[in-house]
């Protein structure tokens, strides 16, 4: 598959590699022998930055060779049995995460292999709790613009992310949307968010029917669509409140939030709110295998239950490897208070990208912890993009790759062109700087090269 902004030096010419990609002529790719700590290493030693964990998942640092022993200890004991059926590994990681990581009252797990599988399942755990309970009229699932909830069907027809839904619309399921929190381009606000946008929840909910509404999700905290949008305090106790009132489920997609990379354990923790289902992926095994989750209070899966409905598994859900894999991960960040130190070296990094902020490309600096994004644009002033043409994000990553520091690409919509940053926990303050500095004189560059 074609990855957009991660053709760099490091590639051998392309009639070496054109045979693995899946479409011919896509970019060659990055080559990566091997991972070490915050490092990609590629096959002539060359070392580069993982400056957003490979996709915003990389928690612990790469290379944990004990994560590694655990995943061939856990196979070398049970390799598959049907998900239903209990392996210890599984049962020590359900144990672990009841007992040290969900909130509030949010005790029920079920597993998949990512974050895609993982809102979709959520979808169905919430149209399966209404048709269970008898409202089966309750369906719909309100959900933001600006948003990425994974790439299946139903993921993508939650989701408000245009740029990968395009060409896809027929295909999906039409589910109402409302405006993301988003005050540097908000029209109701210009800036200073007074909650209205979490109010249009209400408004939707109205129009639409509250009785034919099952569930609204979102992003407590935005990943790569937007790059890290933040609402203030009061929006996610506002929006959990309407969802009260209604009856209507809440589903926070913590897939790039989850397990500390926000600096709490969930991003919902921010605000004190406790959401009816809670999706997890990334963070959860840390990279080190195919792993997603989700999470649920007691009283969304008892009239399930109590029905005797099912929810179907996909065949490779709570694999051993992958909850072993969990296990350890879990276990590293509790030991070496990675939280904690998400915490901490978020602070650090919003100080090192003060001066960005700045910049006269640069429209805003956001985020929480580990979990930060740099909006590039034409002209602060106005905060006009760049034209799509010039393929802004796409050079800065390209030129940071060149300079040894991997940034993620993202940005969609008004949010053209946007860099994420999510660094493994481990980060040193050292690294931190080198992300700082590569990432400036990346701007710097690329803005000389594409401006008029
Ligand atoms: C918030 C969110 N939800 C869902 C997904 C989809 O996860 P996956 O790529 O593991 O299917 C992502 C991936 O980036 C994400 O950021």
């Amino acid at each position: 598959m074609r990855v957009s902004g991660c053709e760099a030096s490091h590639t051998t010419p392309m009639t070496d590699l054109d045979r693995y990609a899946f479409l011919p002529g896509a970019a060659s790719p990055i080559q990566v022998a091997r991972t070490e700590g915050s490092f990609l290493i590629t096959p002539d030693g060359t070392r580069i930055l993982d400056a957003s964990g490979g996709a915003i998942v990389s928690n612990v640092g790469h290379g944990r060779r004990e994560v590694a022993e655990a995943v061939g200890r856990a196979l070398a004991e049970v390799d598959y049995v049907v998900p239903p059926f209990h392996t210890p590994s599984r049962q020590r990681l359900i144990e672990r995460l009841q007992d040290r990581w969900l909130p509030g009252d949010v005790r029920r797990c079920v597993f998949t292999s990512g974050g895609s599988e993982s809102v979709d399942s959520a979808i169905r755990v919430a149209r399966q709790h209404f048709v269970s309970k008898g409202e089966p009229s309750r369906y719909k699932v309100i959900g933001r613009g600006l948003s990425y909830h994974g790439v299946t069907l139903g993921s993508l027809a939650v989701g408000g992310h245009t740029k990968r839904r395009a060409g896809m619309e027929p295909l999906l399921t039409e589910h109402p949307r409302i405006p993301p929190c988003y005050p540097l381009r908000c029209a109701m606000c210009q800036g200073s968010c007074d909650l209205s946008c979490a109010d249009v929840l209400r408004e939707v909910i109205e129009r639409e029917g509250a009785e034919t509404v099952a569930a609204f999700i979102a992003e407590p905290i935005g990943g790569s669509t937007a790059g890290a949008l933040t609402p203030p305090d009061g929006y996610w106790p506002r929006i959990a409140e309407i969802c009260r009132e209604y009856g209507i489920l809440l589903i926070a997609d913590e897939v790039m939030s989850g397990f500390g990379r926000t600096g709490k354990r969930f991003a919902v923790e921010h605000w004190d709110v406790t959401p009816d289902l809670l999706v997890g992926g990334k963070g959860l095994a840390g990279g080190y295998a195919p792993m997603g989750a989700v999470f649920a209070r007691e009283e969304v899966v008892q009239p399930i239950a109590e029905a005797r409905d099912e929810i179907m598994f996909f065949t490779y859900a709570a694999h051993p490897a992958s909850c072993a894999a969990a296990e350890a991960v879990l276990d590293i960040m509790e030991r070496e208070n990675l939280v904690e130190r998400a915490a901490e070296m978020g602070e650090l990094l919003s100080r090192r990208l003060a001066s960005l902020a700045e910049h006269p490309n640069v429209a805003e600096v956001r985020g929480r912890g580990l979990l930060q994004a740099v909006e590039i644009v034409a002209d602060r002033e106005s905060r006009a993009p760049f034209p799509a043409e010039a393929k802004v994000t796409g050079r800065i990553v390209a030129a940071g790759v060149a300079d040894g520091v991997f940034f993620y690409p993202g940005g969609c919509g008004p949010a053209r062109d946007v860099v994420v940053l999510g660094p493994p926990f481990t980060i040193s303050p050292d690294e931190i700087d080198q992300i700082a500095s590569v990432l400036e004189k990346a701007i710097d560059g690329v803005v000389a090269r594409v401006s008029p």
